[in-house]
């Protein structure tokens, strides 16, 4: 699978390398620089981390806020991030508009999607704009909620890159009742919201485990929580978990965390394995993005889990749900160990998981007893050392297809992360 899927992209892999070296379409912050009117805009953007998610997408209009309606906001939102986040995902319309083609709406009006509805936390159409050719060449933004009113209109155009990027000053912030009142981290209680979210099990483990607290200390730097639900737990493929060591049960929860903020919608812009709570100096315990339009999932080099909604979503912390557990490598990769440390134990002989034979038991994930403690060992071993072992790790079906098949399967996240959005 991985091999055929890597024999497919050498040829895209070659031919754009150099082009697609960066996933961003545009950096909307640099553009803004070039304009004092709408610094305090700005600064949220870069404050909440919206700008990722507009330079993340290929096609998109602004609607910039000057700094007396960007303060007005502000206060309306009582100060929270989290609020002011929603109100500018709601201002990031994804479609090209430039002042011709807001003037000129066929039949004067129209409904277009914006960031916010892509977060999945919009009920509804609630996350859409509406925009209107009023009375006298007026052009006003409402929100899709019914009943809102046009208290935003068309100011000027500020800079228009046809047909990707467009910036617009409107004069107000397009809002409605609850928009602002999102959750806030700092008074969130997570195993409340974990819960509430279908994640008891997830929860639970993580009280009784002191990971928790571990989160806890994180969540001022950063922190990414995938939470899996309650029938990841009581899935046939899930492991369990009652055989593991509390080391290796805390590795596993830290597993599930990232040491920084990484919303849904900037998930797939990540190329390369990404560091878990799990993590070493050294590496290890990592995964990778797979995406393909708004379905995101996880590869842990064992099992891939799609990330499903969100929990909560304010800078620097967010909770995502996943659909089965992650399992690292490390613990469930079923495979002589990556590295060939002092011979633990006699190595499993690893079957390929899909020739086993078909009882629901058999299917069961094969426990790998790696030495105890992964997080805290071997603090001064090379990063690129690391990275060599994940390649080992992941490329172990593409091992039979030689240097170039090996090249593109570490190539492979990264290029479908690029190529499909
Ligand atoms: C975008 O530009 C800003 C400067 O305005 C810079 O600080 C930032 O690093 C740039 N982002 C990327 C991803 O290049
Ligand atoms: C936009 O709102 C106006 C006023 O509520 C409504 O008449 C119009 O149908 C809406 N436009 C769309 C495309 O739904
Ligand atoms: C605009 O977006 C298209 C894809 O929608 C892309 O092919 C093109 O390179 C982009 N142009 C610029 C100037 O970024
Ligand atoms: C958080 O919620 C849980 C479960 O809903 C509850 O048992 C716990 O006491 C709450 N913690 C705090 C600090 O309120």
């Amino acid at each position: 699978m991985a091999s055929t899927k890597a024999a497919i992209l050498i040829p895209i892999f070659l031919l754009s390398s150099l082009l697609i070296h960066t996933t961003q379409a545009h950096n909307i912050t640099a553009i803004l620089d070039g304009y004092p009117d709408y610094a305090l805009y700005n600064s949220y953007l870069t404050k909440t981390k919206v700008c990722d998610e507009i330079n993340a997408h290929e096609t998109v209009t602004c609607l910039v806020l000057s700094d007396s309606a960007m303060s007005s906001l502000v206060t309306a939102a009582k100060q929270s991030l989290a609020g002011i986040k929603n109100a500018l995902r709601l201002l990031s319309l994804l479609d090209y508009f430039d002042p011709q083609k807001l003037h000129d709406l066929p039949s004067g009006t129209t409904l277009t999607t914006t960031l916010y509805q892509t977060t999945g936390n919009a009920p509804g159409n609630l996350g859409f704009v509406n925009i209107t050719n009023l009375r006298g060449g007026k052009v006003g933004f409402a929100a899709a909620a019914p009943g809102s009113k046009f208290d935003a209109s068309y100011v000027k155009a500020v800079k228009q890159s046809p047909f990707n990027l467009s910036v617009i000053e409107i004069s107000n912030a397009v809002t409605y009742p609850g928009l602002l009142d999102a959750t806030s981290a700092s008074t969130a209680n997570i195993t409340a919201l974990l819960e509430k979210a279908g994640c008891k099990t997830f929860a639970s483990l993580l009280a009784s485990s002191g990971v928790l607290k571990i989160y806890q200390s994180q969540m001022d730097k950063g922190l990414t929580l995938f939470a899996p639900n309650d029938d990841a737990f009581q899935a046939p493929g899930a492991p369990d978990l009652s055989s593991l060591s509390s080391a290796d049960l805390v590795t596993l929860l830290q597993y599930h965390a990232l040491p920084e903020y990484a919303p849904k919608s900037s998930l797939p812009a990540k190329s390369g394995p990404i560091q878990t709570l799990a993590s070493s100096a050294a590496g290890k315990y990592d995964m990778s993005v797979v995406s393909q339009g708004d379905d995101v999932s996880l590869d842990t080099g064992v099992d891939k889990s799609r990330v499903a909604s969100t929990v909560l979503d304010d800078t620097p912390v967010c909770i995502l749900t996943v659909d089965s557990l992650l399992l690292p490598v490390e613990l469930f990769g079923g495979a002589p160990a990556p590295a060939p440390g002092p011979a633990s134990e006699t190595p499993v002989p690893a079957p390929a998981p899909d020739a086993l034979a078909p009882a629901p038991v058999s299917k069961k994930h094969r426990l790998h007893h790696s030495p105890p403690a992964p997080p805290m060992e071997a603090p001064a071993e090379a990063p690129s050392k690391a990275a060599a072992d994940k390649a080992d790790v992941k490329t172990g079906a593409a091992a039979t297809v030689g240097p170039m098949g090996i090249l593109a399967a570490i190539m492979s996240c990264f290029v479908f992360g690029n190529l499909i959005m």
